[in-house]
């Protein structure tokens, strides 16, 4: 239920009575921000984004709300609605309504219908940049406001699975305007992906269940950047660590890294938590369900909530009840009793904060310089997916170290010669 009586900009919030805590988190947050602190002092001066309407379709913390405040004090002019049903904090969208005059259309714990009439409220918005988490923004302007599309000039993209989705309309030829990768800059997924997911996803299971990992089989699906992280995390907990993988680069890589290898039907029988970060569909499906041990928890903490079958699972199942608030109890005909956590959504976002700010300070900065370069340079660029140009990746890391008080080395003239020639040294 929203109660937005006091709010003055069009937007659909919980309550925005929760704006005062709301601010304090969000000023909590921007102190481990430097870098998204120096570009917004630079966007300030400058106003690169004058004039642009931007709409986010983002998940809705205090980290996205200093991204917000930045790109408006840039000059843009900003709607927001969240990227997952699951991962709204109510109280920062209050915040960015009534102290930062943002309008926000997010509710956590909303339902899909409302889910997306807030990207059409943002769609409303018409924006000229949209800036993605995911591709839903992007995939109901494509389909259901074609008409806003003349307008659009650009985009950026936050996740893996929304380049994923971008890039396969690209190559049908259904993408109307040129997006920047934000996700593909080194300085986003080397440490968002992996640290970001690796420590909150932990956080967000441990907040949901108050499981003690340490001894538990602990099976991660996917090796990819999300899969590392929190594998290493995991094993930092003292759990016994089970990767499965259907790449068998990543295979190896898993196994050199320390970790067992096997399939999933047979990590089903001894794992006792389960979590999926593949970006794929049913990666835990029926003849998994058939195997799990009872007690086994399953939490996913991939884009969408498609990785553990949950229809399957809720066929099979003689009951079900909720136990805890982000802890579903499905029965078994047999007598098992099976776990399901944040309703297999991102488990990291739903039960947790996402991740903290120190990460997001370089995925956001990526999105800020991203936006501008995208105003600056969509007249040049074809209705494709980019990468994020590597300047701007190597000044989002040079910013970082900065911020961080390390110093690194640089190349002598010599070694700078060196390395550009065919000489072995002598
Ligand atoms: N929770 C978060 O906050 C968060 C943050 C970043 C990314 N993500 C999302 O997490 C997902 C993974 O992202 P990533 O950057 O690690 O992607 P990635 O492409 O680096 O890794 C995905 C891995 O999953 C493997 N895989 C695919 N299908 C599989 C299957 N059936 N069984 C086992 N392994 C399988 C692939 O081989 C790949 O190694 C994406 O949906 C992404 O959008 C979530």
């Amino acid at each position: 239920m929203s109660n937005n009586a006091t709010a003055t900009l069009p937007c659909d919030i919980k309550e925005i009575g929760l704006a005062d805590a709301g601010k304090r988190r969000i000023e909590w947050a921007f102190q481990s921000m430097p870098v998204l602190q120096t570009i917004r002092k630079q966007f300030i001066k400058t106003q690169p984004l004058a004039g642009i309407r931007i709409g986010a379709c983002l998940h809705v913390t205090t980290e996205t709300a200093n991204l917000m405040v930045t790109l408006r004090d840039g000059g843009a002019n900003i709607a927001l609605c969240a990227s997952n049903p699951l991962s709204t904090q109510d109280d920062a969208a209050a915040s960015l309504v009534r102290d930062y005059n943002i309008p926000v259309f997010a509710i956590k714990g909303e339902n899909n219908d409302s889910y997306y009439s807030h990207i059409m409220a943002v769609l409303d918005h018409r924006p000229q940049l949209t800036m993605d988490d995911g591709a839903d923004l992007v995939t109901i302007l494509h389909t259901k406001r074609k008409d806003l599309l003349p307008g659009v000039i650009g985009g950026t993209e936050e996740t893996t699975t929304g380049v994923i989705r971008l890039r396969a309309m690209a190559k049908e030829g259904v993408l109307q305007y040129p997006i920047v990768a934000v996700n593909d800059a080194l300085t986003k997924h080397f440490f968002d992906n992996r640290y970001g997911t690796g420590q909150s996803t932990i956080d967000g299971i441990v907040r949901a269940t108050n499981v003690l990992l340490a001894g538990t089989n602990f099976v991660v699906a996917g090796y990819g950047w999300c899969g590392k992280g929190l594998a290493m995390r995991a094993r930092g907990m003292g759990a016994n660590v089970i990767v499965t993988e259907i790449d068998p680069i990543k295979a190896i890589e898993a196994l050199m890294d320390g970790f067992r290898v096997m399939s999933m039907p047979e990590a089903a029988q001894i794992g006792d938590v389960f979590v999926t970060v593949t970006g794929n569909k049913n990666v835990i499906a029926r003849e998994h369900f058939e195997r799990l041990k009872n007690g086994a928890i399953l939490a996913n903490s991939g884009h969408f909530n498609v990785e553990i079958d949950l229809d399957t699972l809720g066929r099979m199942a003689s009951s079900r009840r909720q136990t805890r608030e982000f802890v579903e109890e499905f029965s078994m005909r047999d007598g098992r009793k099976v776990y399901v956590l944040g309703e297999g959504r991102l488990i990291n976002l739903a039960a947790a904060e996402g991740h903290p700010a120190s990460v997001m300070d370089m995925s956001f900065a990526n999105q800020a310089l991203s936006s501008e370069y995208m105003v600056q340079n969509h007249k040049d660029l074809e209705k494709k997916v980019y990468p994020v140009p590597e300047e701007l990746d190597k000044r989002v890391a040079k910013l970082k170290l900065e911020a961080m008080g390390v110093k690194i080395d640089r190349l002598t003239a010599e070694q700078e010669e060196y390395l550009a020639s065919w000489s072995e040294g002598t």
